[in-house]
């Protein structure tokens, strides 16, 4: 493997939980890898596969999506919507060769800032595991 990969994980976070859950973890000082690069998004339910896809297509190694556990989704069933989205990613990763794990799908409440930590620090190795995104080059 070439020693110089650090995988790129586009990490997609709901503004109400997951988000201030990442930011939980940075109050805290619960270290995660810098390879995750947030991006706030009101709710895990308004992220359409088309953007996971297109982040992947563009190089990303990896999407990671966190949002509200169920029931605690602040636009009632956004999270709900979003575990729909997240089988239909799966077989398009399926479609394009690209293993199931480049897409992670996560619930994280706004106190779970070790959870956000360890969840991304386990995204990362299992990147590193396989190796960069073939659609990176
Ligand atoms: Fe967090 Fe909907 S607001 S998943």
């Amino acid at each position: 493997m070439n020693e110089t990969y650090e995988p790129v994980v586009v990490t997609f976070c709901c503004n109400w939980c997951s988000y201030a859950g990442a930011d939980a973890a940075g109050t805290a000082k619960v270290q995660y890898p810098s390879n995750v690069h947030i991006v706030r998004v009101m709710c895990s339910g308004m992220l359409h596969p088309n953007i996971v896809i297109d982040a992947l297509s563009k190089g990303a190694d990896g999407v990671l999506v966190c949002g509200c556990h169920p029931g605690d989704c602040h636009y009632q069933e956004g999270n709900l919507k979003a575990e729909k989205r997240g089988e239909a990613i799966g077989l398009i990763l399926e479609d394009l060769g690209l293993e199931p794990e480049r897409f992670r799908l996560e619930w994280v409440s706004a106190s779970e800032g070790t959870r956000f930590a360890r969840i991304a620090t386990e995204m990362v190795e299992t990147l590193r595991e396989l190796g960069p995104n073939p659609f990176r080059s």
